[in-house]
């Protein structure tokens, strides 16, 4: 099996695996390493977490790393990017059911510090609990570090392409969100059918994401491929969410597979 290889396209550091599983483990690693090192020097990790296919590997491994004594969440913070609204934590649809399933129920994780955005909140709070979620954020420290997915439109966490300036869009707080009808479309996967999909979310700001100390961005599969290409080496703009990330390059590391990156040339 040939090894992984790192390519420079622009400023941004891309790691190409043999397959999406090598991917998945490099990002477990890298997340275990952020812990290993945040617990120590402040007493505990922030970790910024995703929700998708792509990340379900990465979940796989950090909980068999936890049943293996290997890593501890017991000093971990978690933050999830997004949730759909409105959601019940119970509806097996919803990201805080998700992230229970694959991760919170498989670690020791205290349940106060497992955050995800309330899909229950009344819509005349909902401003109001979005912007008390970057409060959290910066009260613990910020982020260590933000694992991404990135939508078929270039979408991360639920910040949908957009009109703004890239300056606006970077600065974008945690909010309410009517999702683009290629997210909608590709969440009819998971929902059933065109009626079924919830058409609006709660996601975490582009500021707090561009905010942590690191991000890793995983994609695999062929799917990905033209949007990942656009994002690394098309115009930085509000467009393709994801190549705001180039804004911030030196902390980035871009975690893909072979059918992912190959549109990168
Ligand atoms: C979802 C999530 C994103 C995720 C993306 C890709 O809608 N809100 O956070 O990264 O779309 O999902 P997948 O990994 O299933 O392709």
């Amino acid at each position: 099996m040939p090894a992984e290889r790192t390519l420079h396209v622009a400023d941004s550091t891309v790691i190409v695996f043999p397959d999406a599983d090598a991917a998945s483990r490099a990002a477990a690693d890298r997340i275990a390493r952020v812990v290993a090192e945040a617990v120590p020097a402040r007493g505990k990790a922030v970790l910024g977490l995703a929700t998708g296919a792509t990340p379900e590997k990465v979940y796989d491994d950090l909980a068999a790393r936890a049943k293996a004594g290997s890593l501890s969440f017991r000093h971990v913070v978690t933050y999830n990017l997004d949730e759909y609204y409105p959601i019940q934590p119970l509806d097996p649809l919803s990201y805080r059911y998700y992230m229970h399933r694959n991760l919170f129920s498989r670690v020791d994780l205290a349940p106060n510090r497992a955050h995800v955005l309330d899909g229950t909140v009344p819509e005349a709070a909902a401003a109001g609990h979005a912007a008390e979620f970057d409060r959290w954020i910066e009260a613990d420290g910020g982020l260590d570090v933000q694992l991404l997915g990135i939508g078929r439109n270039g979408h991360i966490g639920f910040n949908e392409p957009s009109e703004l300036s890239p300056a606006e869009f970077a600065d974008l707080p945690t909010r309410m969100v009517d999702l683009h009808p290629v997210t909608k479309a590709d969440a009819v996967r998971e929902f059933g059918s065109p009626d079924a999909v919830i058409p609006r979310a709660l996601t975490m700001g582009v500021r707090q994401i561009l905010a942590a100390r690191s991000i890793i961005m995983l994609a695999t599969g062929p799917k990905k491929a033209p949007i990942v290409a656009q994002a690394l080496k098309g115009p930085v703009t509000a467009a393709v969410p994801a190549s705001l990330l180039r804004t911030v390059a030196d902390k980035v590391v871009w975690l893909l597979d072979g059918p992912a990156a190959a549109e990168l040339g």
